[in-house]
């Protein structure tokens, strides 16, 4: 039996809950978009081919801004080709994904989603093949009301009113040699801060986010921040950081450690952009937008990769790449990077899982056929309906495990919220022992404590392992009832199955 000891306290907090910390990401890739969320004829489809269930879905996650329409895809694309009327939209070759694109969804299209699923449109430019010129007309069609060419080409495609995007991404990944058009940090530095620049001069008040390193493995990791934010600093409002994490060498511990690493690439990537600042005298601060992060499947699945030599795989639409099952484990590994974003909610102001559908998705469906959540889908939507008002400081005292890749780990992760405004107080604690359960004692320093709200657990189900997982045909993977929370006075106790993410509301009032 591990043990865990927590303190809160409502005079110690980071700050407000960043509302687009439950963000996703969209890409035109695999079956994200084709049969993911558009699938005209679908039974579940809208008269615009969206389907509904994964629509609805979508709210029930809580998701609060989407990426898109990529990643590695934006870098090769000509927005221009997904707009006007879909009959006359080229087919084009998708180099990044070896995929045919028939462009038949674009940016009207992921509007009008957006507005049907109530999020944020996080929207990319191509730094790749493209540049200042189309950055500045994209957003010209977008967000300008009327009485241009390109706006009224907009709005004579259908959408009378401005799209108002507030958030850009400045390109995706361009230190990376597999990007279309990927750059030295000065070269991106330079074309970033000239996009930035005429962007700005249509709408000085745009949100813009410039590319950091695509993970922290990059041998140019930190050098590259720090060269792009010298060209970008005043220019841009945040950088970005891009993580996948994996079991793929069958090291579950190292696995489970994941958000200690996490941690440790968000307080890198802060201690850097705050150094340029202090070396450039900048008033302003940058902000983390840690615009793609998921967990991968374990490496016995059989999963169409996500690259491969183009020479072996033929031209399709929407191939059914990067799809598979989660299973429990991934899905606590998921909880507690959740944990480490919120953990660092004072500056991790944008997050995006990736990817919403199939691919790595929160959601799978099947063509034609159903829509289910992966286990990953329960920590997300747990996390983004409790975590409100301000972020805790939460004082940790854990019995501690040790990994061979991210060292020692707490074995109890712990992320926590208060919001005074509707009197709760909100825990997000993960167990990373695979054996043993974890008993958990809090105490709500300066709080009157009500009562439990709420205390729900994802864990190993009944009669399966931590390779259990949710597919089309049974989803035995999901939040249960957490048995046991004792609450007297201001201590709270409970205890944590092993391997298990939990989300415990408790109704408070001032002391
Ligand atoms: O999310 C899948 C891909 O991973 C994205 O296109 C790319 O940015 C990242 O490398």
């Amino acid at each position: 039996m591990a043990r865990a000891r927590i303190t809160l306290d409502p005079d110690f907090t980071l700050g407000p809950v960043p509302k687009r910390l439950f963000g996703s990401f969209v890409e035109h890739m695999g079956r994200c978009v084709y049969t993911g969320i558009y699938e005209p004829g679908h039974p579940e489809a809208d008269e615009h081919g969206l389907r509904r269930d994964v629509l609805e879905l979508t709210k029930e996650l809580g998701v609060t801004v989407v990426r898109y329409p990529g990643g590695n895809f934006v870098s090769g694309y000509n927005w221009e080709d997904g707009v006007g009327p879909v009959e006359q939209r080229p087919r084009r070759l998708d180099g990044a994904w070896h995929s045919l694109e028939t462009n038949q969804f674009g940016l009207h299209e992921f509007v009008e989603w957006a507005w049907l699923a109530d999020v944020e449109v996080m929207e990319a430019v191509n730094l790749g093949t493209r540049g200042v010129e189309e950055a500045r007309a994209l957003l010209e069609y977008a967000n300008h009301p009327g009485g241009t060419q390109r706006s009224d080409w907009r709005r004579s495609n259908g959408a009378e009113e401005p799209f108002d995007i507030r958030l850009w991404c400045l390109g995706n990944e361009m230190d990376g040699p597999w990007q279309i058009g990927f750059k030295t940090a000065d070269e991106y530095g330079r074309l970033a801060a000239e996009t930035a620049r005429a962007m700005r001069m249509v709408d000085p008040d745009l949100e813009l986010v410039a590319c950091g390193s695509s993970n922290l493995s990059m041998p140019t990791f930190g050098a590259w921040e720090t060269t792009v934010l010298q060209h970008t600093y005043e220019l841009v409002d945040y950088i970005s950081l891009h993580v996948y994490y994996s079991d793929q060498d069958g090291d579950v511990e190292s696995f489970l450690a994941s958000a200690v690493d996490m941690d440790r690439f968000i307080e890198g990537v802060v201690a850097t952009a705050d150094a340029v600042r202090a070396r450039g005298h900048h008033a302003k601060q940058i902000d983390l937008s840690f615009d793609e992060w998921n967990v991968t499947y374990r490496r016995d699945q059989e999963v169409e990769p996500l690259t491969e030599p183009a020479a072996t795989r033929s031209w399709d639409e929407h191939p059914p790449i990067g799809e598979g099952d989660f299973d429990v484990t991934e899905a606590v590994v998921v909880g507690t990077m959740l944990n480490s974003l919120l953990r660092h909610g004072d500056r991790v102001k944008i997050a995006n899982q990736a990817q919403l559908v199939n691919l790595l998705g929160l959601i799978r469906t099947v063509e034609g056929g159903p829509a289910w959540r992966q286990t990953i889908f329960f920590p997300f939507a747990a996390m983004a309906g409790a975590a409100r008002g301000e972020i805790l400081r939460a004082a940790v005292t854990s019995d501690r495990s040790s990994s061979a890749r991210y060292g020692e780990a707490d074995v109890v992760d712990v992320a926590a919220t208060f919001d005074q405004e509707n009197g709760s107080v909100s825990l997000f604690l993960a167990n990373r022992g695979l054996n043993d359960s974890a008993d958990v004692s809090v105490v709500l320093r300066g709080l009157r404590a009500e009562g439990v709200a709420s205390a729900r657990v994802l864990t190993v189900p009944e009669g399966g392992d931590r390779f259990s997982a949710n597919t089309a045909e049974a989803q035995p993977v999901g939040l249960v009832d957490l048995d046991g929370v004792q609450l007297e006075e201001q201590n709270l106790t409970l205890t944590l199955p092993a391997l298990s993410w939990a989300a415990v509301t408790v109704d408070v009032a001032p002391a």
